[in-house]
């Protein structure tokens, strides 16, 4: 896969209005920030059809905002069989989205499928869902996901784009 010219990734969770979109607004930031759009397609998608058509929770906007990337033209929707194709690496919030995901991938996918935050040292697997929670648990939740979106860049960056470093 090394000789991609565009690195496809996916970030998902429940809902699709929390997690995966602070992830997707993230990590699009530090590829912005490094002058990289143009060799990623960054997207999310939810396990749950909950919240179709719905823009991003406003406490994650608004945490979003303060950390200087704006994700509120984003809209949920369900992850679909044609993402598992689509998308070279698919990178999950938490254990119940790893086994929902993996219960829908056909085989030859199956590897695309990760936790976020194996991509960070902090030793959590999972970002918690922040929804039934306040303002601090958004602020919590860009943390973790800004730490494995760093590491996640530095990964691609290493496998796909050596000179860019
Ligand atoms: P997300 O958070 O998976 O990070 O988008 C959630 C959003 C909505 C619900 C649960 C989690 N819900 O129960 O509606």
């Amino acid at each position: 896969m090394a000789e991609i010219e565009k690195v496809h990734v996916l970030f998902v969770c429940l809902g699709n209005i929390c997690r995966s979109p602070l992830a997707a607004g993230v990590f699009n930031h530090l590829v912005e920030q490094r002058g990289l759009a143009q060799h990623f397609l960054i997207d999310s998608a939810g396990t749950s059809s909950w919240h179709v058509g719905e823009p991003p929770d406003e406490r994650g906007t608004e945490a979003a905002l303060l950390a200087g990337f704006d994700i509120s033209a984003q809209r949920a929707r369900k992850i679909t069989n044609e993402d598992f194709e689509r998308f070279h690496y698919i990178l999950a919030m938490d254990q119940t989205n790893i086994r929902s995901l993996r219960g829908r991938a056909p085989e030859q996918h199956q590897s695309k499928i990760d936790f976020l935050l194996n991509h960070s040292s902090s030793g959590v697997l999972e970002v918690p869902d922040p929804y039934y929670g306040g303002v601090s648990g958004f602020q919590e939740c860009l943390s973790l996901i800004r730490e494995g979106a760093e590491g996640l860049l530095e990964t691609l960056l290493i496998k796909h784009f050596p000179s860019y470093r």
